[in-house]
């Protein structure tokens, strides 16, 4: 193997993986630039291995050890690099916190990121998942990526239309994209910042708060009260933040789920199809505070799952499994997770 590369072997991943499930890989790299991942292409021992890149952990369920390589993403580094049509450009590698990153713009006065406060992960899984919260995602406030691509060894830019983002979604989760390792992500965040408060959660708290004029900072604290409020901490309580994605269904399912179900919660997309809650499908079922051995439903948040504290991945699964079967069985709708199943 390349003596300049730091492998260790048979690495436990428990902490590295936000709903601290036991696994292990058999190789293990830490990876803060492109310099080890040409590293790992020129290595004939490594370069084969099946691959698992990793950020921050929080949208991972580890069923069984890595028989692979573990590519750990940590590099650090933020900052400013400069202004384009009315938006502030800022750049931060892949392995930096994503909050961290967050309260930095916030710290320097720069706003648009504010809605996106206290998302566990790092800078590098934000464009994977197209992050989002509270109205805003990743691909609102995006300028573009650096990503290496272990198939040609080449540092790519790719800019938001290459990205392909979706709802949860993006090119990085499809087979085509399955070669790029993101390195660093730049944002484009707007000089003259109004507060998004379209979300009606959030916009309450504004209120509630008496904020005339909020700030970026005021909004960004609101959003964290929030999500304390509704979301565990995954220092406390494992778990990969919502574990199923928000079904979106046709506007005659959607009109023949509320015609059985008038409190069915509902959102209008602009495509015309509807999205529904998750949570409250699976909290209709019964399964809000629920668990099957220690994996369980956390009881402020029902499309949240936890580790109760020795859960294996297998559990988690299982757990999941039955909250699908009962609201197919329920509401014929089909619940996907949303974190990546190693
Ligand atoms: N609801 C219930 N019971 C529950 C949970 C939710 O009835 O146990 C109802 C709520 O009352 C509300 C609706 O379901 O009417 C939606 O709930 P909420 O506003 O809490 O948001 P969500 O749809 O559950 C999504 C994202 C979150 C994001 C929030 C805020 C997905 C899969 N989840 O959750 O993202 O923080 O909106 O924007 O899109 C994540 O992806 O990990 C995540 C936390």
């Amino acid at each position: 193997m390349h003596p300049s590369l730091s492998i260790v072997h048979d690495q436990p991943l428990d902490a590295f993986n936000t709903f601290r499930i036991p696994a292990r890989a058999r190789h293990y790299l830490r990876v803060d630039g492109a310099q080890q991942l040409d590293a790992v292409r020129a290595d004939p021992a490594l370069s084969g291995l099946p691959r698992l890149v990793l950020g921050g952990g929080s949208n991972l369920l580890l069923t069984r050890d890595v028989d692979g390589l573990v590519l750990h993403m940590t590099g650090q580094g933020r900052a400013i690099i400069g202004e384009e049509n009315g938006k502030t450009l800022v750049r931060a590698q892949a392995g930096e916190g994503w909050h961290g990153f967050v309260r930095f713009t916030l710290e320097q006065g720069i706003g648009g990121l504010e809605n996106l406060s206290l998302i566990p992960g790092t800078v590098g899984a934000a464009p994977i998942q197209n992050v989002g919260a509270y109205g805003v995602e990743t691909r609102d406030v995006f300028h573009s990526l650096t990503a290496y691509d272990m198939a040609s060894g080449a540092v790519r830019t790719l800019d938001a239309a290459a990205c392909r983002f979706g709802y949860r979604d993006s090119i990085f989760k499809h087979p085509d994209g399955a070669d790029l390792i993101v390195l660093d992500v730049t944002f484009a965040l707007p000089a003259a910042w109004q507060p998004n408060l379209r979300y009606a959660e959030l916009g309450n708290a504004v209120q509630e708060a008496a904020l005339i004029a909020p700030t970026p900072n005021d909004v960004g604290l609101l959003v964290e009260a929030i999500r304390r409020r509704k979301l565990p901490d995954p220092r406390e309580i494992g778990n990969a933040g919502s574990f199923f994605k928000n079904p979106v269904v046709s506007s005659a399912e959607c009109a023949r789920l509320v015609g059985l179900f008038p409190n069915l919660v509902h959102h209008a997309q602009p495509d015309g199809t509807f999205k529904l809650a998750a949570g409250w499908l699976i909290d209709q079922c019964g399964w809000k505070g629920k668990h099957l051995g220690a994996a369980g439903v956390y009881h402020k948040q029902a499309l949240v799952l936890v580790n109760l504290g020795q859960a294996t991945g297998q559990d988690v699964v299982r757990l999941a499994a039955a909250i699908q079967a009962d609201v197919a069985a329920r509401f014929g709708v089909a619940l996907e997770p949303e974190p990546v199943f190693i």
